[in-house]
């Protein structure tokens, strides 16, 4: 399912002397260019696009002052009685990417550390956004629309410990962060302005335009700077890439909803398919396929290649499959293996394959319900903001993905069985002493026709 994240921030105290127009922190989005390649015939281009990190990790202040509108996981009601009055108030700052957020690029890579500590200040995890251009004013993300198309990318998930994941993903999000249709939101997408995904969360500071005040009930473990407010941000969500050492999964999750939607309180938990459609080779039955050594084996680099196939092979079409495809070595690695009776993974993700596994792992299937792939297709064809993130996750410790869940289940029972790692791995602040060093490595993005990443060997 949809990550989760965390920040911790005791002080911030690296921030530059010259004040820019009410920001103390100059910001200056990461250039991460993108490869496009149209079609055989046509060459290549790289886009010069850039990153921009999610409005939810920044340091947001009274305007103009530096106390704090939200600190500790907990609101100043006198600067934020009410949500509008709150946005009206405060202001978002810029984002110090490395320094502060471990967040570094260098040409087409992208490395993501999940703590980083600078003397008093400390952050946990991160989130960012692909920009349509590198520059500062009038941003918009970059709205990719995927079908009939193949996106693939390098990555090194030798750094990510169980309990992490490393995600490329892809969501429903205004190209303009809501600007446009919540003018409260001031900030927009140069800012990281108008996160959503298909769990619907209702831990963000900000949902359409609007600060989360309202019913906030702080998180109640001491040290965890989230809590979790009356409304949720909800939109479809492609999980392109979830994955540690340990433990990848592919999931496609629709929702009821076409665009970026505000939902209150248990209808949060409805509008989209939060548990999705997944395919997770460990799950299964292919116990040896990926992790350290493994066919796929993350002790090294390797290629990921995610294929979106319309129905007749057009732009134009709708989609019916998302296949995987691995290159590692020079040596293409699909998996088509499967030991759960009716479930045939070699054609990916389709709507008959999610209705067999979620038959047969006893599960309801909330993925047809909510649109199934022509839910997914409708998203795609709009155009999807691209996500890299490296989160842990407080609520389910990762064991989703990487271990048994539901973790008092019998680990026999089909699809309970996720990936290698223990059950009792993964807990934040266990990670906090262990995962000092986590990171996620990502690089060389490209996207373009079926096949070129075979054709290109
Ligand atoms: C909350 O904001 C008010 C108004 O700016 C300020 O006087 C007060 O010190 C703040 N409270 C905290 C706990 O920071
Ligand atoms: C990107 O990473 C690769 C592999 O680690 C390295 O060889 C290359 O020099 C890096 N490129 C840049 C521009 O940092
Ligand atoms: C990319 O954008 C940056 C920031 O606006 C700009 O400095 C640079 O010249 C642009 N590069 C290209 C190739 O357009």
């Amino acid at each position: 399912m949809s990550p989760s994240f965390t920040l911790f921030l005791l002080l911030l105290n690296n921030l530059v002397d010259a004040q820019h127009t009410g920001t103390y922190e100059p910001e200056l989005h990461p250039r991460f260019p993108i490869t496009t390649c149209a079609s055989p015939s046509a060459p290549c281009r790289t886009l010069n696009t850039s990153l921009v990190m999610d409005a939810e990790w920044r340091w947001l202040h009274k305007k103009d002052t530096w106390t704090n509108c939200y600190e500790w996981s907990t609101w100043n009601t006198t600067i934020c009685p009410s949500g509008a009055v709150c946005a009206a108030n405060c202001a978002l700052d810029g984002a110090a990417y490395e320094s502060t957020y471990g967040v570094k690029t260098s040409g087409a890579n992208l490395t993501l550390s999940w703590l980083t500590r600078v003397d008093y200040s400390e952050n946990v995890g991160s989130r960012v956004f692909v920009l349509d251009k590198g520059s500062a004013d009038g941003d918009k993300y970059a709205m990719w629309k995927l079908l009939n198309r193949e996106i693939a990318f390098e990555v090194d998930a030798s750094g990510l410990p169980c309990g992490l994941s490393g995600s490329l993903y892809l969501v429903g999000m205004d190209e303009d962060g809501g600007m446009g249709r919540y003018p409260s939101n001031k900030a927009g997408a140069g800012y990281g302005t108008g996160y959503c995904d298909a769990g619907c969360p209702r831990d963000l500071r900000f949902v359409s335009g609007e600060a989360n005040v309202e019913d906030w009930q702080p998180n109640p473990l001491r040290d965890v700077f989230r809590g979790t407010g009356k409304f949720g941000s909800c939109c479809s969500e492609i999980d392109i890439w979830q994955a540690n050492s340990m433990a990848n999964a592919l999931t496609a999750h629709p929702c009821s909803v076409d665009v970026q939607t505000r939902c209150e309180g248990l209808a949060c938990e409805s509008t989209c398919d939060r548990a999705g459609c997944d395919l997770n080779n460990y799950r299964l039955g292919n116990k040896n396929f990926y992790g350290p050594g493994k066919t796929v084996d993350t002790s090294k680099k390797f290629t990921v290649i995610t294929q979106f196939i319309t129905s007749d092979d057009t732009d134009s079409g709708t989609l019916i499959a998302l296949r995987r495809k691995y290159i590692q070595n020079g040596i293409i690695i699909s998996d088509t293996t499967s030991t759960i009776p009716s479930v045939d993974p070699s054609a990916g993700i389709t709507d008959s394959f999610c209705r067999n596994q979620k038959a047969a792992f006893s599960d309801r299937n909330t993925f047809t319900e909510k649109g199934g792939m022509a839910g997914i297709s409708k998203a795609l064809a709009h155009g999807m903001v691209l996500v890299f993130a490296i989160t842990e996750d407080q609520e389910r410790h990762m064991l989703w993905l990487d271990s048994n869940w539901p973790s008092d289940a019998s680990p026999t029972a089909p699809g309970v069985s996720r990936g290698a790692c223990a059950k009792d791995t993964g807990h934040p602040l266990d990670l906090l002493g262990e995962a000092q060093s986590a990171k996620a490595w990502f690089s060389n993005v490209r996207v373009g026709w079926i096949g070129m990443n075979e054709a290109g060997l």
